[in-house]
């Protein structure tokens, strides 16, 4: 069956930086399901000429080397503008007889909504298209991908859910996650489910703890005015990190399936304990970059955490007493999204010279970006010197292991996926509940007056002191390498 892609909020930034290069490079790989089409949907009027000349210009920029002329020729002719408004519902009747008539001509067609609008038109944009009757399924499967963030809090995402599922059953729903697009996070599912080796050992026995750093170099630009709303929380930690967080503690799925992966991350949700009374003190620190408040759109006085680091315990047979500790800032020294398992020491240390500490434990690192890899790290020994011991590394990189293949963008793999009507690399209506249910609570602890206090730091560090000092108050340290 044909396949028709129908993208609101067309003439902006995401559109043509990410989802129009995606289906372009999918369609010159050959990828796409036959007879796809993509029609774009904004305000802005265009012909659908003057929209494919643009796209044209930013694809190029977008895919670089990668963009070839002729294959560009081939997709651009099936893509199309319709000019809409989503507070419109004469423009829903409009797109409607469109996507039939002109795109469709009459024959059944699976359907793929993508809300790439601001997020405070999600719910009206569902609502008309309920209105228009086009989410029911009789001429076509119809799906729908809502983009990040869903909700600002836990009570607005079921709200959310709860307008989307007048229209959308859950199954025709797709809650976009780019991480979970990353070719490194799926390779963190096959590290851990394809091998034996980690299994026996990847658990509260043999680990210490975990890390789970995202950290950026970029300050926030341009995007001041969406960032003072969100801060680093709502931005990094209620989706991606936890995303990451649960793809590391998670059990085996029973196969890979959505539903029997969704429901073992769901789990990992729902063992997070709770943080409460002097746990917000404890175990959160806030931080914001030297700088941020002169930022486009910031207000002088704003206390909005660019940086913040949590430890968080999750309270199950696997992981009882183990801490994860997840950290990602803005203005950071470089970019890099890693995660750490930190193995226990030894039980006795026979060689080496003097004390030792949890830093020479064995490390299993996994490098999510931008230098794909994983490494473990382990003691060896120096030649010629004694019984003197090194940390040393086995290094698998990406790049070097397949020589000439760049890893593609998350956005194709999501898009495919969502053509393909497979979800398992996206998040559930109840996951997306839970993970607001644990940042919930630390935002509003951060408003009340006990809050930790806002930790400043300049651009370029790895967040506020205070955060190093606090692993080392627990006899721990960051792996801070770039
Ligand atoms: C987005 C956030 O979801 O993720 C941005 O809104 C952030 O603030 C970005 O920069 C990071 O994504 P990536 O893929 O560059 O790590």
């Amino acid at each position: 069956m044909p396949h028709t892609v129908v993208i609101f909020g067309a003439s902006g930034d995401l559109t043509s930086r990410k989802l129009i290069p995606a289906l372009y490079l999918l369609h010159q790989k050959g990828r796409l399901p036959k007879e796809t089409r993509v029609v774009g949907v904004a305000r802005t009027p265009f012909s659908h000429d003057a929209w494919r000349a643009e796209l044209e210009t930013s694809t190029k920029k977008f895919t670089g080397k990668e963009f070839d002329a002729t294959a560009w020729q081939t997709f651009a002719s099936t893509i199309f503008y319709q000019r809409g408004d989503i507070d419109d519902a004469a423009s829903f009747t409009a797109l409607k007889s469109f996507l039939e008539t002109d795109i469709e001509k009459g024959a059944p067609a699976s359907r793929l909504y993508y809300l790439s609008t601001s997020p405070t038109l999600y719910e009206a944009a569902i609502e008309q298209l309920g209105a228009a009757g086009m989410a029911e399924e009789s001429q076509g499967v119809r799906r729908i991908i809502i983009e990040k963030p869903f909700g600002t809090n836990l009570a607005s995402a079921k709200a959310l859910n709860i307008a989307t599922h007048k229209v959308f059953s859950e199954k025709q729903v797709y809650r976009i996650d780019h991480y979970l697009g990353k070719e490194t996070v799926q390779n963190l599912l096959v590290l851990r489910f394809a091998n034996t080796i980690f299994e026996p050992i990847w658990n509260r026995n043999y680990i210490d703890h975990v890390q789970i750093t995202v950290a950026e170099e970029v300050e926030v630009g341009s995007r001041g005015g969406y960032y003072d709303k969100s801060g680093v929380l709502r931005d990094m930690f209620q989706n991606h990190i936890l995303q990451l967080l649960m793809i590391t503690a998670m059990e085996a799925p029973v196969r890979y399936q959505a539903d029997f992966i969704r429901d073992e991350k769901v789990k990992v949700l729902r063992a997070i304990r709770p943080l409460s009374g002097a746990d917000f003190a404890n175990c959160t620190i806030r931080g914001q970059y030297a700088g941020y408040r002169e930022a486009k759109d910031v207000p002088p006085d704003s206390n909005v955490a660019t940086f913040a680091a949590l430890k968080l315990q999750v309270d199950n047979w696997r992981w009882n007493r183990v801490p994860f500790y997840l950290r990602s800032g803005k203005a950071m020294s470089c970019r890099t999204t890693q995660i750490v398992i930190q193995f226990k020491e030894p039980p006795q240390l026979l060689f080496g010279d003097g004390p030792r500490s949890n830093l020479d434990a064995n490390k299993l690192v996994i490098q999510i970006q931008p230098a794909e890899g994983i490494q473990i790290h382990f003691l060896t020994k120096v030649p010629d010197a004694g019984m003197k011991l090194r940390m040393t590394d086995l290094n698998f990189s990406f790049s070097r292991e397949y020589v000439g293949k760049s890893l593609p963008d998350a956005y194709q793999r999501l898009l495919l996926d969502a053509l393909n009507g497979d979800a398992s690399l996206f998040a559930r209506s109840d996951e997306v509940e839970l993970a607001w249910g644990i940042i919930d609570p630390i935002l509003a602890a951060w408003q009340s007056p006990a809050a930790p206090p806002l930790e400043f730091y300049p651009p370029g560090q790895w967040g506020p002191d205070l955060s190093d000092q606090w692993m080392h108050e627990q006899k721990r340290s960051w792996f801070d390498v770039c």
